[in-house]
């Protein structure tokens, strides 16, 4: 038996004792909510366990699988790249893959008015490089934050992060670090005039909750930021690369940002990449003398292998239509789901764009049913779509998440392939889980209430 099948064979089945090295919290939680799953091979949307039982991802590994998994031409491109025996983090070189991706990822941008790519390794560094730029360009100290905003766990993301929860224990972050309400134009007007702030960052689609911005407030934002020499900062870490039905989602609201964040679905899912597209004029600042020509850097930004994954994986948003065909499938998916919410007093509204989706569950008005919720709901808030989700697993072999703490929202980022029928497939188990919902006391309650004992 070869290297790869005799150390993956070896331990078969032994994930969850393995993550005692690595977080063994988060492998407890798994286990109690039902998702300590062995998956094994997966493809397009779908996951196999060892067993070889079929699950249906609407999660996408929060947002990386656009193309879908393993998708054969990326494989392709990268196998063929491997034989090569390409030259790759030479250090000391221009590499030409960074290059053309660079240069491919400059065509996408609508008006091509941005004319410069820093190469990252993440979501999270792709924001602490914006921060990094923009005290560096403007000279200010202080950032403005969305309340709700997840930009990343580092320390600067952190720091403009709009959830208590994550920065809880965490000081002292970033000095200067502002939130205001999303929408709350008479506050970003106050805090920008003061001409104090370097940069206004945000998500074009918030993904802790899924709440979308008033396109008003985004253009009343960008014309603040121009005003007062502010950067408008549009973090697409989540939203970009077609998930959202538009390469970018900010493209939706009709405004032009200064620098646009990338990073997850870039490269297809086999090798971490970020990137910050900007103006030459911000980069120039920073990168201000042949001697800060490295002044921010980092050892595997520009890596081939991620490049060469970035160029495949816009081969095949292109090729294969995905873009149009997010916007399509979200259409679908978003009018069945609503068809929920007319049938089911729990489903309060159905929110998003193209295929990031946010079903938000809500007390309802009928009393046994509303002495449900108000039980589990305390137990610890938020249980409900919980309970859903677990369900939709345990029942279904659906992967979902709640979005974010304490809310009763579950999210759907499925990869752009799915079909029709793994959209209907979804409805379908909701529609059912929910009507079961609607008999309380009944297994869903029950399932909450078992939480009492964890
Ligand atoms: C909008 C947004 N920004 C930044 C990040 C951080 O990315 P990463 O997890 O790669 O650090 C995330 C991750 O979920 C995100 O959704």
């Amino acid at each position: 038996m070869d290297f790869l099948n005799r150390i993956l064979s070896e331990e078969r089945n032994n994930n969850y004792p393995l993550h005692e090295y690595i977080n063994p919290q988060f492998a407890k939680v798994l286990k109690i909510i039902g998702f300590d799953k062995c998956y094994d091979k997966a493809e397009g949307i779908y996951l196999y366990d060892t067993d070889n039982n079929k699950y249906w991802d609407f999660l996408g590994g929060y947002g990386v699988f656009n193309i879908g998994r393993n998708h054969p031409f990326l494989k392709e491109v990268l196998k063929n790249y491997i034989d090569q025996d390409s030259a790759s983090l030479v250090q000391m070189e221009a590499p030409l893959a960074s290059g053309i991706l660079a240069k491919k990822l400059l065509e996408l941008v609508p008006k091509q008015d941005l004319d410069i790519v820093y190469f990252t390794n993440s979501g999270t560094e792709s924001i602490e490089t914006a921060i990094k730029f923009a005290h560096g360009a403007t000279g200010r100290q202080k950032l403005l934050f969305l309340d709700h905003a997840f930009h990343g766990l580092t320390n600067g993301s952190l720091s403009i992060n709009g959830n208590k929860e994550f920065r809880l224990g965490f000081d002292p972050l970033i000095p200067g670090c502002e939130s205001i309400l999303l929408n709350d134009t008479k506050t970003l007007e106050e805090k920008l005039s003061t001409k104090e702030f370097a940069a206004f960052i945000f998500e074009p689609i918030q993904g802790k909750g899924v709440y979308i911005p008033d396109p008003l407030f985004l253009r009343k934002a960008e014309e603040l930021c121009k005003k007062t020499d502010t950067l408008f900062i549009v973090d697409e870490i989540q939203t970009g690369f077609g998930r959202c039905g538009k390469m970018f989602c900010f493209e939706h609201y009709g405004i032009t940002p200064d620098m646009i964040l990338v990073s997850k679905a870039l490269s297809g899912g086999f090798v971490p990449i970020g990137a910050v597209l900007t103006r030459r004029s911000i980069y120039d600042k920073v990168f201000s003398s042949l001697d800060r020509c490295v002044v921010h850097s980092s050892t595997f930004g520009q890596n081939n292998f991620a490049c060469i994954g970035g160029l495949a994986t816009l081969e095949v948003l292109r090729k294969e239509e995905l873009i149009p065909k997010a916007h399509n499938m979200g259409e679908y998916f978003s009018t069945k789901l609503n068809t929920l919410k007319e049938k089911y007093e729990f489903v309060k509204e159905i929110r998003g764009k193209g295929l990031m989706i946010g079903i938000e569950f809500g007390s309802p008005q009928k009393l046994t049913l509303k002495m449900g919720w108000n039980l589990i709901n305390k137990i610890n808030e938020g249980l409900f779509a919980q309970v859903i989700s677990m369900s939709l697993m345990r029942k279904y072999k659906i992967l979902t998440q709640v979005s974010g703490h304490k809310v009763n929202i579950i999210k759907v980022l499925p990869p752009l392939v799915l079909s029709k029928s793994d959209i209907d497939y979804f409805v379908d188990s909701l529609d059912a889980l929910l009507q079961e919902s609607e008999k309380f006391p009944g297994p869903i309650w029950e399932m909450g209430k078992s939480f009492l004992k964890v």
